[in-house]
């Protein structure tokens, strides 16, 4: 009943804002009111698709602090061709709109908003390699849905081959998927050919699970030279790699490995994890945790970059938004 009222309002505010054009704001109570909007006088012209403008969103968060308790905040922006949407991080829970023909529509709405409003301070990508594990991944997506946090995953083909329905549930529930070949083998020391084998049988794998190819590469142990460059551009895939590294399977120690990532991670990093360790686990949710108190949103690697307007390109390196490198290096 509450998704019900709360499609009416939205359906007939965004039916109102139609016609106006530009940026709008809404914030939708979870009983279904729509109980404050801003309408920006920005023009379509300026505004870029991938990012909020600040002021809008700083005043959204004021609004929805002064709303008090209870609400579930959502932030849509209006364009000419569609609607896009940025989740602040007092806002918990996947939903979808979908926008076809001038007609919305409100999928989900997540009944577990957070309570408090906080301003975010950055975005980070949070990845885990080396997976899927058969009992560790579908807790940590556990975890991860409770919280209403994607991720980014590079996973091994042949783990991927045994465990399909967890690589299934992964991207369905809106997860990055990306490759980080079959057997794990460091692709300095292997032929071109063998390279490229380890990244389609990977790819297929992930295709069979999933039916989508991934475009994100994660060579083992980040091993890269021109030849897995060339590779990589020719199989239309960016090098993803990292700019956190808390050394979890070395440490093996869930409190020190997230204090570490508590510690280095900051507004656009790649924090690298590694799925297969109950330790990497449980120090990934002591720092999610921890960083969504400081006002971190975590989102995909895809999202992290498409904030910062940057566009991955196919056989370029990069660590976080922060650092794209060349080919040679
Ligand atoms: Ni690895």
């Amino acid at each position: 009943m509450k998704k019900a009222l709360l499609t009416i309002y939205l359906l007939a505010f965004l039916a109102f804002l139609a016609g106006c054009g530009g940026g709008s704001i809404v914030l939708g109570r979870t009983d279904g009111a729509v109980l404050a909007s801003q309408y920006s006088t920005i023009s379509d012209d300026n505004i870029s698709q991938a990012s909020l403008n600040n002021m809008e969103e700083n005043a959204a968060v004021m609004q929805a602090v002064q709303l008090g308790q209870n609400y579930n905040v959502l932030l849509l922006r209006t364009f000419q061709s569609g609607i896009f949407r940025e989740f602040a991080n007092f806002s918990s829970g996947p939903f979808e709109l979908d926008m076809i023909g001038g007609n919305v529509a409100l999928n989900y709405v997540s009944e577990t908003a957070e309570t408090a409003a906080e301003n975010i301070v950055g975005h980070i990508a949070i990845t885990f390699d080396d997976g899927p594990h058969p009992v560790l991944t579908p807790l940590l997506l556990d975890a991860l849905e409770e919280r209403g946090i994607l991720a980014t995953f590079f996973l091994l083909g042949w783990a991927v081959d045994s465990n399909p329905d967890i690589v299934a549930r992964m991207y369905e529930a809106g997860h990055s998927i990306g490759n980080h070949s079959y057997r794990h083998p460091r692709f300095t020391d292997i032929s071109r050919q063998r390279i490229v084998d380890e990244i389609e049988h990977t790819n297929n794998a992930i295709l069979a699970a999933t039916g989508s190819l991934p475009t994100l590469l994660r060579p083992p142990y980040g091993a890269r030279n021109n030849t897995v460059l060339d590779v990589a551009r020719q199989m239309d895939m960016s090098v993803v790699l990292w700019s956190v590294d808390p050394r979890d399977w070395d440490h093996r120690n869930a409190l020190l490995v997230s204090e570490n990532i508590i510690n280095y991670a900051s507004d656009g990093s790649v924090v690298l994890l590694h799925d297969i360790h109950e330790t990497s686990i449980e120090a990934a949710i002591l720092a999610i945790d921890a960083l969504i108190e400081r006002g971190y949103v975590f989102v995909t690697v895809e999202e992290l970059f498409s904030l910062s307007e940057l566009t991955l390109q196919a056989g370029e390196v990069y660590r976080s938004i922060y650092h794209s490198i060349g080919a040679s290096q």
